[in-house]
């Protein structure tokens, strides 16, 4: 089928990404992946199929050779790497969670929604390859939270008849008083869309 891709090809293109991220990023910067539903795949393979070698790990080693840990290199690139999908989480800043998203709803906006009315935190998540940003405020209570679909940069997997995937990607900052925000950035007809003024 056309999705039956190569595992390598991927390991070795996720790789490529992280270190051009990395390259890009601030000097000091620090680095974080978070563990998505696709990435288990490979763990979990071998786990139904392979169950005495699936976890086996070099000498000496307590992280699995088969982990994407391992296989992308994550501690020589320097990327602090947050499994247990769906629960791992980064805290971006106190109450400002990034998550690889779990929750799947048909349009935009409504998995942002229903994820910060479940979790009550602010969040931003990726999984459904839509761009959103939505906010719940209640002054009464002091609770102002906002939650972000971050968009994608897949093309056409295959899997989908006609994808309604937005692309791009979300930027986010952190205020002086410790307040996180972000930003869904689209990519449209080969343009990145920034507000004006934004680079
Ligand atoms: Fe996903």
């Amino acid at each position: 089928m056309k999705y039956d891709t190569d595992a390598q090809a991927s390991i070795d293109g996720y790789h490529r990404i992280l270190a051009d991220y990395k390259q890009a990023a601030p000097k000091g910067a620090e680095l974080v992946a978070l563990e998505g539903n696709h990435d288990r795949r490979i763990y979990s393979y071998g786990v139904s199929r392979a169950y005495n070698i699936a976890a086996i790990r070099a000498a000496g080693d307590p992280i699995p050779a088969h982990s994407l840990q391992r296989l992308l290199r994550l501690d020589e690139l320097g990327y602090h790497w947050i499994e247990d999908y769906p629960r791992g989480r980064f805290e971006i800043a106190p109450g400002y969670w990034a998550i690889h998203g779990y929750k799947v709803r048909k349009n935009a906006g409504e998995t942002a929604w229903a994820n910060i009315a479940d979790l009550g935190v602010s969040v931003v998540c990726g999984h459904i390859h839509t761009g959103a940003k939505v906010h719940h405020t209640k002054p009464a209570i002091g609770l102002s939270l906002e939650g972000i679909e971050s968009p994608c940069m897949c093309g056409d997997q295959g899997y989908e008849i006609f994808p309604d995937w937005d692309h791009g990607f979300t930027v986010g900052w952190v205020d002086d008083d410790g307040r996180c925000h972000g930003e869904v950035v689209r990519w449209i007809d080969g343009k990145l869309r920034y507000p004006r003024g934004w680079r």
